[in-house]
């Protein structure tokens, strides 16, 4: 199981596809760990990485969509403030009861559930305004 990166995911705004590709990356690795069986020792790593880079990440989008006068940014902040919560959720779920397999299955079919839904959707609504801006500038 892995996130395959296909067109239809990249939005077209070159630093951001840039980022969601690490993104994706970091947790293709997830995945490819709990295929070797090591899952268990690697989801603390994705853990942090999701509260680190995925900050930056959304922070790094919410400016520009501001900059651009998104007008669905509240919307969006809201997905993303969603999204930091249940890592957060995970975060505690892992403190308390360690890591089991049932865990990090959890952990891969949200994460990953959760981007593709994103990008594919949110993420590409935003560029295309953003699109749409440049295009009625010419
Ligand atoms: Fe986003």
């Amino acid at each position: 199981m892995s996130i395959r990166w296909k067109p239809e995911l990249e939005i077209g705004i070159e630093e951001i596809d840039r980022q969601h590709k690490a993104l994706i990356n970091a947790v293709n690795d997830f995945l490819q760990a709990c295929v070797e069986g090591k899952g268990k020792d690697e989801v603390n790593r994705l853990m942090g990485f999701l509260s680190d880079y995925v900050v930056t990440h959304f922070n790094f989008e919410q400016d520009y969509q501001k900059r651009y006068g998104y007008p669905k940014y509240e919307q969006h902040l809201k997905m993303h403030q969603a999204f930091l919560e249940e890592v957060e959720d995970l975060k505690r779920k892992l403190n308390e009861e360690g890591v089991s397999l049932h865990f990090t299955i959890q952990v891969s079919k949200k994460v990953v559930d959760w981007i593709i839904t994103h990008i594919g959707r949110a993420d590409a609504d935003f560029a295309g305004y953003v699109k749409s801006l440049k295009n009625s500038d010419k």
